[in-house]
């Protein structure tokens, strides 16, 4: 399965990144590639004079040719970072929607106790117009995130892990691979 991960987060020790990187371990037989959301801001000049800047036509090529994707957010003052919406927003420039039909899995990772379970939604929100095919059910919400990850980068708490592999062989099956 060619499983594609979006980080709301560019930094590089972003613990949505680490979350990602379980996500795909915890994925059976996933082929994994990391989008890279560091691209210009949406500017309606620029795209004009311009087109669409590479990152934008590759991240583009990424998510029409994955089988399955993960966005996993931050959550920024109850919402999702101003990196993910401007990247969305970017895509829905495109020729054509790499999103259509698309299984799509959403997971957060915050400092907070509540885990990002508004900017999952945000995320639901701002995907609705794309129609992509969203793995809806139980969220893996990873909240005191500092605390999560042992020494190798891997998830310390069991019920998380079981959480997220039970989310990404939702997202498997959906991917019909
Ligand atoms: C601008 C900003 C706003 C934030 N707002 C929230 C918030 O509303 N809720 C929360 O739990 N954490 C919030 N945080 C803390 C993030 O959850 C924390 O920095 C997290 O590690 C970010 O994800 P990352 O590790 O993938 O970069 C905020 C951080 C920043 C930089």
């Amino acid at each position: 399965m060619k499983l594609l991960g979006i980080s709301g987060s560019l930094r590089q020790a972003s613990f949505n990144r680490k979350l990602l990187r379980e996500a795909a371990r915890l994925t059976p037989n996933a082929v994994y590639t990391e989008a890279d959301l560091n691209m210009p801001l949406y500017d309606g000049d620029l795209e004009t004079v311009e087109g669409l800047p590479q990152a934008v036509t590759n991240l583009v090529a990424q998510i029409a040719a994955a089988d399955g994707v993960v966005i996993s957010t931050p959550e920024y003052n109850k919402g999702i970072s101003g990196v993910l919406k401007n990247a969305l927003d970017w895509v829905s420039r495109a020729d054509g929607n790499p999103w259509l039909n698309k299984p799509v899995a959403i997971i957060s990772a915050t400092a907070g106790r509540g885990g990002g379970e508004r900017a999952q939604t945000m995320v639901q929100n701002c995907m609705a117009p794309f129609s992509p095919h969203l793995v809806l059910g139980k969220e893996v919400l990873v909240g005191q995130v500092s605390a999560q990850f042992g020494d190798n980068d891997r998830l310390t708490n069991d019920r998380y892990e079981a959480g997220l592999s039970a989310l990404m062989a939702r997202l498997a099956a959906l991917s019909d691979v």
